[in-house]
C-alpha cells in the first residue's frame, strides 16, 4: 500500500474515533449527571426523582439508538450484507412507513400526502426489510428538517419500466448547493440540520445509501436551500 494511502486511512480511521466519542458523550455524561443528583439527596426528594429517572432513560435510548445505528453501518460496510431478496408490494410499504410516522408528523404540523392511486399495486424485488428502513429514514428527515408549520411531504412514484422511481419531496429548510455531495458522509449534518434536531445522529443517509447501493440501485438528491430537499431511489420491479 501507498504511504499516502495508509495515512489517509489513518486519518480516516481518527476521525471516525472521534466522531463516535463526540456522539456517545453527551448521553453519558448526561445520565452521569442525573444519577449522581440522584444519589446526592435527589432520590428522596419527589419533585424530582421520577423526573431525573426520565430524563436518565431518554439519554439511555439515545445511546441504544446510536449503537444500533452503527451497528447498522459497520455490518453494511464489511462487505457481508445479505439481502433477504423478495417480492412485495411497494404501496402497501410506503403506508405501513406512513403509518408510524404519522403521530410525529401531526406533532411537527407536517402533513404526508400520498396518493396510492386507488391501491394500485406495484411489485419490487427487494429486501423488504431494509427498504422499510430506506424509507422510514427519508420520510423521517423529510418531516423533521421540513417546513415547520405548513410542511408538506409527498411520496410519489414513476414508472420507469424495467424500474420503479420513489420519489420524496419536502418543502423544508434544504441544503446549501456547497453541501449537498457531503450529506451521504457518515456523521455529516449541516449546522441547521442540528439545530432542528439535537438528537439526529447524522448516519441515516449513509445507511440509506449503502442499502440502495446493495441493491444496485441509484439515489439521489436535488435540493434548494429554503426551498425544499427531493430524494429520489430506484428499485427494480418484480413481475
Ligand atoms: N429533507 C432534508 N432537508 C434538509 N436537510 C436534510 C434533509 N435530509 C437530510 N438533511 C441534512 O442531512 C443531514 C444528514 O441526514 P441523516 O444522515 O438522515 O442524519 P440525521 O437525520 O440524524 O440528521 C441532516 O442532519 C440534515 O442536515
Ligand atoms: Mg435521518
Amino acid at each position: 500500500m501507498k504511504k499516502s494511502t495508509i495515512k489517509k486511512l489513518e486519518s480516516y480511521r481518527r476521525d471516525y474515533i472521534g466522531n463516535v466519542y463526540h456522539e456517545l458523550k453527551t448521553p453519558i455524561f448526561n445520565i452521569q449527571g442525573y444519577v449522581l443528583t440522584l444519589l446526592d439527596g435527589g432520590l428522596e426528594d419527589p419533585s424530582i426523582n421520577r423526573e431525573y429517572l426520565l430524563r436518565t432513560e431518554k439519554s439511555i435510548n439515545r445511546l441504544i439508538e446510536i449503537i444500533e445505528d452503527l451497528e447498522s453501518i459497520s455490518r453494511l460496510e464489511s462487505d457481508v450484507v445479505t439481502l433477504n431478496l423478495g417480492k412485495f408490494n411497494i404501496f402497501t410499504l410506503v403506508k405501513e412507513v406512513i403509518e408510524l410516522l404519522v403521530v410525529k408528523a401531526k406533532k411537527r404540523k407536517n402533513r404526508i400526502f400520498f396518493d396510492d392511486m386507488n391501491n394500485t399495486q406495484i411489485f419490487v424485488y427487494a429486501d423488504r426489510e431494509k427498504i422499510h428502513q430506506v424509507l422510514s429514514n427519508l420520510i423521517d428527515n423529510a418531516v423533521k428538517y421540513g417546513k415547520q408549520k405548513d410542511g408538506e411531504t409527498r411520496i410519489s412514484f414513476l414508472d420507469m419500466g424495467e424500474n420503479i422511481l420513489v420519489e420524496i419531496t419536502d418543502n423544508g429548510m434544504g441544503v446549501e448547493r456547497k453541501y449537498i455531495h457531503r450529506l451521504f458522509e457518515r456523521f455529516y449534518r449541516t449546522d441547521e440540520g442540528r439545530s432542528r434536531d439535537p438528537n439526529g445522529t447524522g448516519l441515516g443517509l449513509s445507511i440509506v445509501k449503502h442499502i440502495i447501493e446493495a441493491h444496485n440501485q441509484s439515489i439521489n438528491i436535488r435540493s434548494t436551500f429554503g426551498e425544499g430537499t427531493t430524494i429520489t431511489f430506484t428499485l427494480k420491479k418484480a413481475d
